[in-house]
């Protein structure tokens, strides 16, 4: 058993460095209540190490006085022992949230995974994460870490505006979101590792035309998400973003400020130690 810490700094000028630990991905798979072995996917090194990974994980966190920042895909889907596993290993630990379209998912392909579902079932997940799933912000030292959920690739004009009134606060922004947003080089990146172009926030349309329908009208950006991918991109207070899903670990370059930052699944042992400076 061995973490894999990847480092990255991000220089933005404050006075006191902070050290957030980003874990994302871990794909908590207890009970299997369909009967199908999920937790072999992500047991990728040996039995036990998804689990295992995250508890290192979050001890190290802990030894290094680290805010965790989660960015979501904690559980696998929704379970009475994947439920429990939250409550008893994660509600203590000074975490910063960002849902991915895991937790809100009753049991993998089972659903329609849209809009109405995901508000359905986050009365579910919830009660067992501290942040606001939808969107939320913490300032710490200066820096504005925010979070918001684009699990399912898509982002209202609602966050987009509570994103706007975060930096209108005056400090400068980390933001956090499950899905990446859509780069070409990244693009490339997951056809070389899944094999289809997209599974990115804000893809243009020709990565999706090979899609067959239902996944090409899930990942086509609506125009409140080219609204806020342009916002994003263009915001100079937005200093890093921070994302997972992929399950590889990434860096790209949204603009000639803004940098993207990808991390691996935690069950493959990646997490990435971030200071910001
Ligand atoms: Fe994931
Ligand atoms: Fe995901």
């Amino acid at each position: 058993m061995a973490l894999k810490i990847l480092k990255t700094d991000i220089n933005i000028g404050i006075k006191e460095p902070i050290k957030l630990l980003h874990i994302t991905d871990t794909h908590i798979t207890r009970d299997n209540p369909l009967d199908e072995d999920r937790t072999a996917e992500f047991d990728v090194d040996y039995k036990g190490c998804a689990e295992e990974y995250f508890f290192e994980a979050l001890e190290y966190a802990k030894q290094n006085d680290m805010i965790v920042l989660h960015t979501g895909d904690l559980i696998d889907f929704f379970s009475k022992g994947n439920f429990d596993f939250i409550d008893k290993y994660f509600a203590d630990v000074n975490y910063i949230y960002a849902a991915g379209n895991h937790d809100f998912c009753h049991y993998l392909g089972r659903a329609k995974e849209d809009y109405a579902y995901k508000w359905e079932k986050i009365k579910e997940i919830a009660p067992h994460i501290k942040d606001n799933l939808y969107f939320d912000s913490r300032i710490i030292n200066g820096v504005n870490i925010v979070t918001m959920d684009d699990s399912y690739y898509f982002i209202s004009d609602g966050q987009i505006e509570m994103l706007k009134a975060e930096v209108a606060k005056g400090y400068p922004v980390i933001l956090a979101m499950h899905v990446p947003l859509y780069t070409k080089e990244l693009s490339e990146a997951v056809r070389d590792v899944w094999g289809y172009y997209a599974h990115l926030a804000n893809a243009p349309e020709e990565m999706l035309a090979t899609y067959d329908e239902a996944r090409r009208k899930q990942q086509t950006p609506d125009e409140a998400t080219r609204r806020a991918a342009e916002y994003i991109q263009n915001e100079p207070a937005i200093k890093a973003l921070i994302t997972g899903h992929v399950h590889f670990n990434f860096e790209s370059k949204i603009s000639d400020t803004l940098r993207q930052y990808t991390t691996h699944g935690s069950f493959s042992g990646y997490v990435r130690e971030i200071t910001i400076r």
